[in-house]
């Protein structure tokens, strides 16, 4: 039942004097709220229920903060360097994501959970009636407003539950830890340890392993081990091919031929110009001699977020990316002309290989491919 009558205003002495209890329904009468029920929960203590309620929250807690570690283990020790289906250590790999997956979303839904279980098992579940009122709060109102949030907090009693609080400080801390790992990781796990090796984010699949080592293009026919090396009579002017690397060492290797066609920064585009547009080119600086002839080769990873650049419009001679509709300029060293990527394409040098007609790459790009990251500079 609501009362309409407003309470008499204490003094500040009998103010000064009030329980917390008096000044929640003080506060309660002011606002014109009527406290219909105030039950406590446990209004026995130490009670067998109470006991195994506590317990069940803290199995939350505890279970929050053993995914929550358990992300942070997987995040920094399981294999997850990219491994080609059909090789060693594949099963392993391919399940390096599900895994983070699954303890991050543990940690959060056990926090969450063991939260919502120790609201609903130990704050009071009050009903209260309140009048509407306009205007803003007076000191009084103030008071009483903090004795009622005190008084929650006693009545919640988790001042004295300290099984249930340090769990899910427990609970929590790991899985911040876990979330700190995710966005530090890449510090701790020191991705320039190998900076000069092709697996660094300097370098590509095109990296020759040996000096004088020729890298050939070749195409994709579905069949890792049917090697199709591309030469010139291959595209038609306008044309446009995507290419992996190929080294003669691994034309018997499965594994190393499949790695090849997987690997995300290996694919390229080898365009030919028509005559009357390859006339128009404009190189960039240090680039000179990276095209054969009216043959241009630029990585199809997007500089913007490292989509694939797959559309190459012969017409403009312009690449398109389907992600965020970034176009790039193939008649300007694939610079950048609409949407959000602010870098060029990279350009991978290339030639043809006297012997067999075939192009090879003369290196590897000169310039990291796909988005930016902290230390590039280019
Ligand atoms: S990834 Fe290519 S435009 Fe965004």
């Amino acid at each position: 039942m609501s009362s309409t009558n407003p309470p008499e205003l204490p003094s500040d002495e009998e103010l000064a004097a009030m329980s917390r209890e008096d000044l929640v329904r003080l506060g309660g009468k002011l606002d014109e709220v009527d406290i219909v029920e105030y039950p406590d929960p446990w209004p026995v203590k130490g009670t067998r229920a109470e006991k195994r309620a506590e317990r069940l929250v803290a199995l939350w807690f505890l279970i929050a903060a053993a995914s929550g570690l358990a992300f942070a283990g997987v995040f920094l020790f399981w294999p997850s360097a990219y491994t080609a289906p059909d090789t060693d250590g594949y099963f392993m790999y391919s399940l390096y994501t599900p895994l983070l997956g699954a303890t991050l979303g543990l940690s959060v839904l056990s926090v969450g959970v063991g939260a919502l279980l120790y609201t609903k098992k130990f704050i009071p579940h009050e009903v209260s009636v309140q009048q509407r009122h306009d205007g803003g709060s007076a000191e009084l109102d103030k008071a009483t407003i903090l004795a009622h949030l005190a008084d929650a907090g006693v009545r919640s009693t988790i001042a004295r539950r300290s099984l249930i609080k340090r769990t899910a400080g427990l609970g929590a801390g790991a899985m911040g830890l876990g979330i700190g790992v995710f966005a530090l990781g890449g510090l701790v796990r020191d991705p320039w340890a190998q900076s000069d090796t092709e697996n660094s984010l300097w370098h590509t699949g095109w990296k020759p392993k040996h000096e004088g080592e020729k890298v050939f293009l070749r195409r994709d026919t579905g069949d890792p081990e049917e090697v199709a090396l591309v030469g010139p009579a291959d595209l038609d002017a306008g044309g446009m091919e995507t290419v992996f690397p190929f080294r003669e060492t691994e034309r018997k290797d499965h594994e190393a031929l499949s790695k090849a066609l997987k690997r995300s920064d290996n694919p390229v585009m080898i365009i030919r110009l028509r005559p009357e547009d390859a006339r128009r080119v404009v190189k960039h600086q240090g680039q000179e001699d990276f095209n054969f002839g009216d043959y241009y080769a630029y990585t199809k990873i997007c500089s913007h977020l490292g989509c694939p650049t797959s559309l190459y419009e012969q017409r403009t001679n312009r690449i398109l990316c389907p992600c965020h509709q970034s176009q790039f300029n193939a008649l300007e060293y694939a610079k950048p002309i609409f949407g959000p990527a602010t870098r060029k394409l990279a350009q991978l040098p290339i030639a043809v290989d006297e012997e067999t007609g075939y192009f090879y790459a003369r290196s590897d790009f000169i310039e990291p491919v796909g988005p930016a990251f902290w230390e590039r500079k280019s």
